[in-house]
């Protein structure tokens, strides 16, 4: 079993790198924490960075998962690549670029590039956007699948992944004690499906709301309340299409043998119970 320690950044390829900063520090308000030759890195808590952008393609687009010890990393290559993944590790100019000591790449089944890191950098410093959007940290992430049975399998039985909560056959998914990490959507294409940070409380959900909206952001979902995390959300779209969420009071699962998954409708009521309706496609039947 590869156990995973929780998710720690995203590295989004894009085609115009200075909007994509712009965007990133003006309205989604994060911190610029680094800006090297084609990549420009960004804080969301006390972590080196939680998001990284990069020249390159849209469709280039990777999640990194923390694992505990160089042995722990080792046999995770190894497992996966008795399961016939190809394996790739990382050079000491790819582990610098990302803030880490070692890492391996590979795609999960539906061809998600997915990588695990060791030693992934912290400051142990703030993180201070310019705009308050109330930022706590960055938090989760959703893959689209296109088997969500058989990824749930991959990430619940390869990986130490526990379902929460299924909306539909959708796993959310928990790697500690938050309630996902991981989450998996249906989607005829492998990628991220969005990015969640946390916020710190309603106010702040309520506020981005307006914010975005008067900056012309097109939002997709809420503001709404999910049934199954318990989080107040607010879904809108990024650069290059990508799905950025701000979520506040997301559950926490302490008393890990006794929770017991639980099985939720999948649209719209599975999704918010305050009457809002995604315009997000993977979240549609
Ligand atoms: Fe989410």
């Amino acid at each position: 079993m590869i156990e995973l320690r929780d998710v720690v950044y995203c590295r989004l390829g894009t085609t115009d790198l200075a909007g994509a900063e712009w965007y990133a520090v003006n309205i989604l308000g994060l911190e610029v924490a680094e800006r090297r030759k084609g990549a420009v890195y960004f804080k969301s808590d006390a972590r080196a960075h939680t998001l990284c952008y990069f020249e390159g393609d849209p469709t280039d687009q990777m999640t990194a998962f923390e694992i505990g010890t160089a042995q722990d990393l080792h046999t995770a290559g190894a497992t996966l690549e008795a399961l016939g993944h190809d394996v790739y590790y990382g050079t000491r100019a790819e582990c610098e670029a990302r803030m880490v000591r070692e890492f391996i790449r590979f795609r999960d089944p539906t061809g998600n590039v997915i990588e695990f890191v060791l030693r992934p950098e912290t400051t142990g410093l703030d993180y201070h956007g310019s705009r308050n959007a109330g930022i706590t940290g960055f938090s989760h992430v959703g893959l689209c699948s296109s088997d969500l049975a058989r990824d749930e399998h991959f990430w619940t039985s390869v990986c130490n992944a526990r379902v929460s909560d299924r909306i539909g056959d959708a796993p959310l998914m928990r790697l500690g004690t938050i309630h996902h990490s991981i989450a998996l959507f249906p989607f005829h294409r492998a990628g991220i499906q969005h990015i969640n940070h946390q916020v710190g409380s309603t106010d702040d959900i309520q506020r981005s709301f307006h914010f975005v909206r008067e900056n012309q952001v097109n939002i997709t979902f809420g503001p709404g309340a999910h049934p199954t995390s318990s989080a107040e959300f607010l879904y809108f779209t990024g650069p290059e299409g990508m799905t950025f969420e701000y979520s506040t009071g997301v559950r926490e699962i302490h008393d890990e043998p006794a929770w017991r998954d639980r099985q939720f409708h999948f649209e719209p009521k599975g999704f918010c119970h305050w009457g809002s309706a995604p315009q997000i496609a993977a979240f549609k039947k």
